[in-house]
């Protein structure tokens, strides 16, 4: 998509802008000083995108800009601020603007926006094409939660491991959602800088459909897919039950494997997850606390008379030196151990890393303690083929 004459829409109260616009594109740009001019001004159908000027784009003004989100979504929406402050990105992102460019005005920003734009469109037009159906792949993916009822048990290290493990099976595919909507952090551990998050999808909730997913989805070099946590905590909250659930069937009705990081909260958000789940993965730590909340939490889930045999206890850290053993930590959750993680310090280094430990460390008995915990999803797991591995990009 390129400037013309006609299909670029500046939008400013301030005439300074407006004039600022039609120098740097040397035309006679259509204009409109207010929204609602703006809404008659795209009518006709040519336009395909605006420029919304300081005058609108600053956080008391930008929501007004749905109305043109909600006449034409296909409009590519660039709002030029003075300042680009977080609040302002999230209500634009929040009213439909594609992107948020600083003042001043160069051609150079907003040429990059286009592209930018450009560029997510045609992913998502790529995405829109089905992934070709195999004639005996009609049954949904399996949905894995990994949970724990206290934090820093070691969720995010056996999520993001399982999922890589999980992309060694051949043909199989798998997706990671990181659920942790305040505090997540598969993206860090991973190394991956999403562009896209839950927020997102929650946005488009209603127009959301697999394809428009997958374009919101984080690429891994081993071929897993990424559905990042909010950047922020306070975009937790844009994030319903709803749209999460929305997320997930979705998820599972392309990948064969959806594996779902959480936060330490038995809250509504976990609950209606766990009636998702084909398999929960309760992990336990070696310590009493952890031991406590987890009979707390396994306490709860017979109450609510969720079907206990889907859930796999994962002891983390099982050669820690601590006043437990198994047999206790057996008999106080009333079940049996189903995977043990060692300890090691390779775990710590590889997060740092950006590098699953599976990766980074294949032959350490830890990266063997998460094959024990994919062999409970998928059974024995394939030796990585040299030609498989990933190459880190840092
Ligand atoms: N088996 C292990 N060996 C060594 N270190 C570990 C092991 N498991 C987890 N850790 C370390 O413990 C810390 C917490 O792990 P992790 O982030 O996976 O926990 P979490 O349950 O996801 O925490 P949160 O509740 O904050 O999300 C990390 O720094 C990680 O490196
Ligand atoms: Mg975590």
């Amino acid at each position: 998509m390129s400037i013309t004459e006609n299909n670029l829409l500046v939008v400013d109260e301030d005439a300074g802008f407006i004039d600022e616009a039609k120098q740097l594109f040397e035309g006679r740009l259509p204009t409109a000083r207010t929204i609602s001019e703006a809404v008659n001004a795209i009518e006709g159908g040519a336009l395909r995108m605006v420029l919304l000027g300081p005058s609108i784009a600053n956080e008391a003004a930008i929501d007004s800009v749905r109305v043109l989100r909600n006449e034409d979504p296909s409009l590519l929406l660039i709002a030029v601020a003075d300042e680009v402050t977080s609040g302002l990105l999230r209500s634009a992102m929040r009213a439909g603007v594609s992107e948020v460019i600083e003042a001043p005005l160069t051609e150079q920003k907003v040429e990059d926006a286009i592209a930018q734009f450009s560029n997510d469109v045609l992913k998502r037009r790529t995405a829109a094409v089905p992934p070709p159906v195999s004639s005996d792949k009609k049954q949904e993916g399996q949905v894995i939660i990994v949970m724990s009822a206290k934090g820093g048990s070691g969720k995010t290290v056996t999520a993001t491991n399982l999922a890589i493990l999980l992309t060694r099976y051949p043909g199989k595919k798998v997706a990671l959602v990181d659920a942790d909507l305040q505090f997540g952090d598969v993206c860090l551990v991973l190394q991956l800088e999403p562009r896209f998050t839950l927020v997102n999808a929650a946005h488009e909730l209603h127009h959301l459909d697999g394809s428009l997913l997958e374009s919101l989805l984080t690429d891994h070099p081993s071929g897993l897919k990424v559905m990042a946590a909010p950047l922020e905590p306070a975009f937790a909250d844009d994030i319903s039950t709803e749209s999460l659930l929305t997320v997930v069937s979705l998820l599972r009705e392309r990948y064969d494997y959806v594996i779902v990081d959480t936060a330490s909260m038995l809250d509504e958000l976990l609950l209606s997850l766990l009636e998702r789940a084909d398999t929960v993965l309760q992990v336990v730590d070696m310590d009493l606390p952890s031991v406590k909340n987890a009979k707390l939490a396994l306490e709860t889930l017979r109450l609510l008379k969720f079907p206990t045999s889907k859930v796999k206890l994962v002891l983390n850290r099982s050669n820690a030196k601590a006043r437990l053993d198994d047999k206790e930590i057996e008999s106080a959750l009333k079940m049996s151990l189903s995977a043990a993680v060692p300890s090691d310090a390779a775990v710590a280094a590889s997060m740092n890393e950006g590098n699953p430990v599976v990766e980074s460390a294949p032959k350490s008995r830890v990266a063997k303690g998460f094959e024990t915990v994919a062999e409970l999803i998928a059974g024995p797991v394939p030796e990585p083929s040299s030609g498989k591995g990933f190459l880190r990009r840092k």
